[in-house]
């Protein structure tokens, strides 16, 4: 088991790109908050994420697309409150980066104040690109990311796998490669088969991130709330669940519930006395 000590440098893009080419597989997790970060900082991940998941994970709605800026910065500032050794990085929520490049510049300006070493943003087209140069040449670190793109989930047709037919591949191929000529330090593949996966990394000198794309990208992603079963119900295949949190959180709780009412819950070393030295 690994635990961090505050000795231990800040990550950053170059050490990222060093552990993969000393052959390295990288670890990246999403956090939406001060505890969910400090767990995983505390694992030892190389990368965490303040996604726009967030919307579905922690917010109650169906989908990403609600997400806003404003959200996505008070997730974001929790997060970067614990300072963690990890690489931080968030989304550009839905809309942040499709109206102007000046309003992409902006808004992903905004989460590197808040406390990002880099942004995500979704789709390879001629206007992502556009917008990734601009950011770059502002300084900013971009993770590109394909396949699986949810805030486009209306015009894919749902969360399903892309990238299975020949000129769907080849077209993801092609704007992997234009993201990697436009400056982006690194590509997220969500959704597609192993094969197109380990295309994508083949072709490409910066490291890929995989959510549900096999085992031949540079490094693997998952939700945090996924890996430790927070949510009830059956996760995606590529998830793989080490815990069962949901159950066993309910269980607890339910001791603890139970302990109050039969009046077992405070005991008196649980309580502040006027006779004793209190302990704190
Ligand atoms: O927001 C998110 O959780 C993501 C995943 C693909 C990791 O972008």
């Amino acid at each position: 088991m690994s635990h961090q000590t505050p000795t231990q440098p800040k990550k950053s893009v170059t050490c990222l790109q060093a552990t993969v080419d000393q052959g390295g597989k990288l670890v990246m997790i999403t956090a939406y908050d001060a505890p969910t970060a400090q767990i995983a900082d505390a694992a030892g991940v190389d990368v965490i994420l303040v996604g726009d998941s967030v919307g579905n994970v922690c917010l109650g709605f169906e989908n990403t697309i609600p997400v806003t800026m404003a959200m996505m910065c008070h997730h974001l500032e929790a997060v970067a409150r614990v300072r963690p050794r990890a690489f931080l990085m968030a989304d550009l929520p839905f809309l942040a980066y499709h109206l102007s490049v000046e309003d992409a510049l902006r808004n992903a300006g905004r989460l590197i104040q808040s406390g990002a070493q880099a942004v995500k943003l979704e789709g390879g087209g001629e206007n992502r690109i556009t917008v990734i140069r601009a950011l770059i040449d502002a300084g900013i670190p971009v993770m590109g990311h394909l396949g699986l793109t949810p805030q486009s989930l209306h015009s894919i047709g749902g969360h399903k796998v892309q990238g299975k037919e020949r000129a769907q591949a080849t077209q993801l191929v092609e704007e992997a490669k234009k993201l990697e000529t436009a400056g982006c330090f690194s590509v997220l593949l969500e959704c597609i088969p192993t094969e197109l996966a380990a295309r994508v990394t083949e072709a490409l000198t910066v490291f890929t991130i995989g959510i549900g794309a096999g085992k031949n990208c540079s490094g693997q992603v998952l939700v945090f709330h996924d890996i430790l079963g927070i949510h009830p119900g059956t996760p995606p295949k590529f998830v793989r669940k080490y815990m069962d949190g949901f159950n066993q959180m309910v269980t607890s709780l339910t001791q603890w519930s139970s302990d109050v009412k039969m009046g077992i819950y405070p005991s008196d070393q649980e309580s502040y006395s006027l006779t004793k030295v209190a302990k704190k």
